[in-house]
């Protein structure tokens, strides 16, 4: 009785305690489908009262100005990411991809997207710089009494202008400008976590693991190409010559992982990493009512939903016809969310949309089995509501995503280059659709990440409010980010006693010598 009491008293205060402070929060968003989960992010906090303001600039492509739920402080910018730039590289993307993979157009490649990436971050300099020489709008900002920035670091201006403002920092994030956000902070041992991009598991032959490597050190060198160009002269301008863009990106107050480890290989993580992989999910709502009588149609068959994301509006003409041809074979029903022109031989089965609602559909009881490109939020999706999936991955991320799922039995990988083969695409939805395993594998996935003792987006939510309530978590945050690397790696530790060392080694040897010396010439001249 008395326990029940204590805790009813804690309850009640715990409560009190969240309500009082409607806290007051600045945003940096950004575009394409990191701001559809930023959003989900940005409704819940508004829904619990709090004050959002978030800072888009005047070309933002997803980022609208006028919003039931926040307000917004809209930067004038000649120029930013728009829809043509990331649809251009997304076509070179594909066409290189159902080449023949030659080294030299690899190289050319990955020198071109370097090109395109510097691009894209100056272009994103030059928003900051838009902002930072706008006097009237940085004392608004400061006038305005935020208690937090919460930014996605996939982008470096939301960080630099924390630190300007003094505020706590919290990321929504899986990506740094390095890569994957848990390899800048946490140890890594790139034995066994294998880096995005090589596809590969936690289990590692040796070549996977020389690839590994490889890889890690590439990407290492480009991120310092990149920021030097960008960041860090941006830092040195506005914050002072000895600031250090890195160390800043660091030393966040609370990293919002958007991974579990239903999804991610297990890995040692950091005091202040917060899980919250699909926070984005929620059980399935009612369909619209042209699409209820469509799925309801598909009978005992069911539904196969196909989507590339939110940035591929076409697939080649070619291409897109062997899809078409494939669907209309099967006994399902197909929804596909298409943009480009109406393949001339698709099936009736086959309903073209240009949205739809994604988690509801992925949440219908008759759906069979998800088509997708392997983005974070689609493969989630499907792991949440424990559908299984033939991916046709792209590019950044999207293979590996995949290769998550497939490796524990929940799906098949398409590559662009072998999709128009032999019937391929046929044989892979067939194969998912036939064999039993790979829903059972999904479906046990899902049991494994619903099973948490609090909702991934509430505990994203009850993080930010303690950063909130205690100006920050630095309590959280280890010194291991202002260390030069030779420290952290305790390499001056090791220099110095392997020094002394040497330094014991040589004495006990000089005197060896010495006594040596002493007590047995003697003995020679007496014989
Ligand atoms: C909320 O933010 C807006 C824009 O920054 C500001 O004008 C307003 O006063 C804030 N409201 C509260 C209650 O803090
Ligand atoms: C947003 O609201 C402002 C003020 O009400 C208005 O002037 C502006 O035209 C609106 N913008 C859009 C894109 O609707
Ligand atoms: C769809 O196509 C099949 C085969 O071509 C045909 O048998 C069927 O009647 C068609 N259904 C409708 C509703 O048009």
């Amino acid at each position: 009785m008395r326990l029940i009491y204590c805790c009813g008293v804690v309850l009640l205060l715990t409560l009190f305690s969240r309500v009082s402070h409607g806290g007051n929060i600045l945003v940096f968003p950004i575009e394409g489908s990191h701001w559809v989960n930023m959003d989900v992010l940005l409704r819940a906090l508004h829904s619990k009262g709090h004050n959002i303001t978030i800072v888009r600039n005047s070309k933002s492509w997803y980022v609208k100005e006028n919003s039931t739920y926040y307000h917004s402080i809209t930067v004038p910018v000649e120029r930013s990411l728009g829809e043509e730039m990331i649809t251009d590289l997304i076509s070179t993307m594909i066409d290189f991809e159902r080449g023949a993979l030659p080294v030299t157009s690899f190289f050319n490649m990955a020198v071109g997207m370097m090109g395109t990436f510097i691009e894209a971050h100056r272009i994103i300099s030059e928003f900051a710089s838009a902002m930072f020489d706008d006097q009237e709008l940085l004392r608004k900002l400061k006038d305005s009494n935020f208690d937090l920035v919460l930014t996605d670091p996939c982008w470096g201006h939301g960080i630099i202008l924390a630190k300007y403002l003094n505020l706590p920092l919290v990321y929504n994030v899986r990506w740094l400008i390095a890569g994957e956000a848990h390899f800048s902070l946490a140890p890594s041992p790139l034995s066994y976590i294998p880096i995005t991009g090589t596809g590969n598991t936690d289990k590692m032959t040796f070549l996977q693991r020389v690839k590994n490597v490889m890889v890690y050190l590439i990407g290492q060198t480009q991120h310092h190409i990149m920021v030097s160009q960008t960041y860090q002269k941006l830092c040195e301008k506005y914050l002072g010559p000895n600031s250090d863009f890195n160390e800043l990106s660091l030393s966040a107050d609370l990293w919002l992982m958007r991974v579990d480890f239903v999804f991610e290989y297990p890995r040692p993580t950091m005091p202040n990493f917060v899980y919250m992989g699909g926070f984005q999910c929620t059980p399935a709502k009612p369909l619209p009512q042209h699409l209820e009588d469509f799925v309801q149609s598909s009978g005992e068959h069911g539904v196969i939903l196909m989507s590339m994301g939110a940035f591929v509006s076409a697939l080649p003409a070619d291409m897109t016809n062997e899809i078409a041809a494939a669907f209309a074979k099967l006994p399902q029903k197909v929804i596909w969310r298409h943009k480009g022109d109406r393949p001339a031989n698709l099936g009736n089965n086959t309903l073209l949309v240009d949205w739809m609602p994604q988690n509801d559909l992925l949440g219908h009881p008759k759906m069979k089995l998800f088509i997708a490109h392997g983005g974070t939020n689609g493969v989630q999706e499907a792991l949440y509501h424990g559908i299984p999936v033939v991916g046709i991955p792209l590019f950044f991320d999207q293979y590996d995503n995949l290769m998550r799922l497939k490796d524990r039995g929940g799906a098949q990988i398409l590559t662009i280059h072998s999709l128009d083969k032999d019937n391929n695409f046929l044989k892979a939805v067939e194969e998912v659709l036939n064999d039993p395993s790979y829903r059972m594998n999904m479906q046990r996935l899902s049991r494994l990440h619903r099973d948490q003792p609090m909702k991934p987006l509430d505990n994203a939510l009850f993080w930010m409010e303690f950063v909130m309530r205690h100006k920050g978590a630095a309590h959280l945050r280890t010194e291991s980010y202002r260390m030069p690397w030779y420290s952290y790696y305790s390499v001056d530790v090791g220099l110095f006693l392997f020094g002394v060392f040497l330094l014991v080694l040589t004495t006990v040897f000089i005197l060896m010598r010495c006594l040596y010396r002493t007590v047995c010439k003697p003995k020679v001249k007496q014989e």
